[in-house]
């Protein structure tokens, strides 16, 4: 089997394969079929090319040169600001290069909580499903701090439970941490609704958008979030490269993350005194060549189309999770209503641990993620120690997902007598 009937393809895949260099690397022995583009996706050659002629024609330290390549480095270092906050729709003076999503949240965390802007009596709300990097940098500030961290619990499917998260959204919370898209169920959250229940009671939000925007078209401004982290390596860039915005007025007001070169106005030993903003947030030398490919990823997803990629994507993710749903030994986590799961999906086989499946999925040529994803409290909740994880992006086909479908066979034939007492699988075996 291909494609379910109703997919459609509305660009060509064979075509866009070619323009990923590690999809057609003549070195590799063994085939290859990469369904982990959540962990991180592959490399246009665009995006690899935009970085070596960075190194080749204009290598320098930036806001710093007076000589010819100084300042080559710095406009090509804020012309990809510029190109990724047009990408994000949002004001370019807001727009921080960090290292990845990690580092964003901590620098909201800290930035926030060393102004002052968290105090004991204060609560911050999270979500079961975050990713340990929307945990861990509030309980390091509550450790100071001393505020209270409370969590929206989740329905049996693994989506949001609003009427809790209504009663969460309202004094003394002072700051909603959510993600817009789950790493592990591809659930999407309802985040325009939570942002202005949250704004209506003088609530800040801040966003997790990892997994959201290599998956659809995200517009800050109307979004209207007040913080949005995104890592720049699962949007076709490069590692090392990601994106804290802040609204400016908000920037503006916090302190400072990492202290350094760069980041100063003024230094004395009594005082030192901020840069303007962006330059506030980036202490000390950039990764220069990462900010250009992640602006080249940009100009490579607009020249696809964002809606074409989502078309094709949700082909995608319908044969997946229809492919897992017709196996009788896996049980697929997640909402009832499939086409709620964007981008990754997570599954184990019945009685098999998931490294089990992870490692004759390797065997067959076929990559995907498997443990706690970063999310040992939403594994808590599923009731699980860990899940397999399948993943799509742009160059993701729909063979790749037969091969899949074989591994899994495979892993069902080597299991065969712990698989038994399960099969075949009757309603009661899956839960939603
Ligand atoms: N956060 C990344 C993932 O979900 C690494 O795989």
């Amino acid at each position: 089997m291909t494609a379910p009937a109703s997919a459609t393809t509305p660009f060509d895949v064979t075509e866009i394969r070619k323009d990923f260099p590690i999809l057609n690397d003549a070195s590799r022995t063994r085939p290859l079929s990469y369904l982990d583009s959540a962990a991180t996706s592959q490399k246009p050659a665009v995006v690899l090319k935009a970085m070596q002629d960075y190194y080749i024609h204009a290598n320098a330290n930036v806001h710093r040169g007076v000589h010819e390549l100084g300042d080559a480095a710095t406009s090509r270092f804020e012309h990809a600001r510029h190109r990724v906050a047009r990408f994000l729709n949002a004001d370019p003076r807001g727009l921080i290069f960090v290292r990845n999503t990690t580092e964003a949240l901590n620098l909201v965390a800290t930035g926030i909580a060393r102004q002052g802007g968290l105090m004991s009596s204060d609560r911050v709300v999270l979500s079961v499903l975050e990713h340990h990097s929307n945990i861990v940098p509030w309980q390091l500030e509550r450790s100071t701090h001393g505020f209270a961290i409370e969590a929206i619990p989740l329905l049996p499917d693994g989506s949001l439970d609003m009427a809790a998260a209504r009663k969460l959204l309202a004094p003394p919370t002072k700051i909603l941490s959510i993600t817009y898209q789950s790493n592990v169920l591809g659930i999407v959250t309802p985040l325009r609704e939570l942002i202005d229940m949250a704004h209506e009671a003088g609530i800040l939000v801040a966003v997790d958008g990892a997994q959201r925007v290599p998956h659809a078209r995200v517009d800050l401004k109307e979004l209207n979030c007040d913080f949005f982290a995104m890592s720049g390596h699962k949007l076709y860039g490069p590692m090392g490269s990601g994106v804290l915005w802040g609204k400016p007025e908000l920037l503006s007001s916090m302190s400072p993350f990492l202290g350094g070169g760069s980041m100063i106005d003024t230094v004395t030993f009594e005082r030192t005194t901020w840069a303007e903003l962006p330059q506030k947030f980036e202490a000390g030398t950039p990764d220069v060549a990462a900010a250009v490919g992640l602006a080249a990823a940009c100009d490579y997803i607009d020249s696809l189309s964002y809606e074409a990629m989502e078309n094709y994507e949700s082909s995608l993710m319908q044969h997946l999770v229809q492919m897992l749903d017709s196996l009788p030994f896996i049980e697929v986590y997640g909402p009832e209503d499939r086409t709620q799961i964007v981008g990754a999906v997570s599954f184990n086989v019945q009685g098999v641990h998931a490294h089990d499946v992870g490692t004759i999925c390797d065997r067959h040529g076929v990559a995907i993620r498997v443990g706690h994803h970063c999310c040992q409290p939403l594994m808590r909740h599923l009731g699980v120690p860990a899940t397999a994880r399948a993943s799509v992006a742009v160059y993701v086909t729909h063979d790749d997902i037969d091969a899949l479908q074989e591994a899994l066979e495979d892993v069902a034939a080597i299991f065969a007598r712990v698989i038994a007492p399960y099969s075949p699988a009757t309603p009661e075996h899956r839960h939603a």
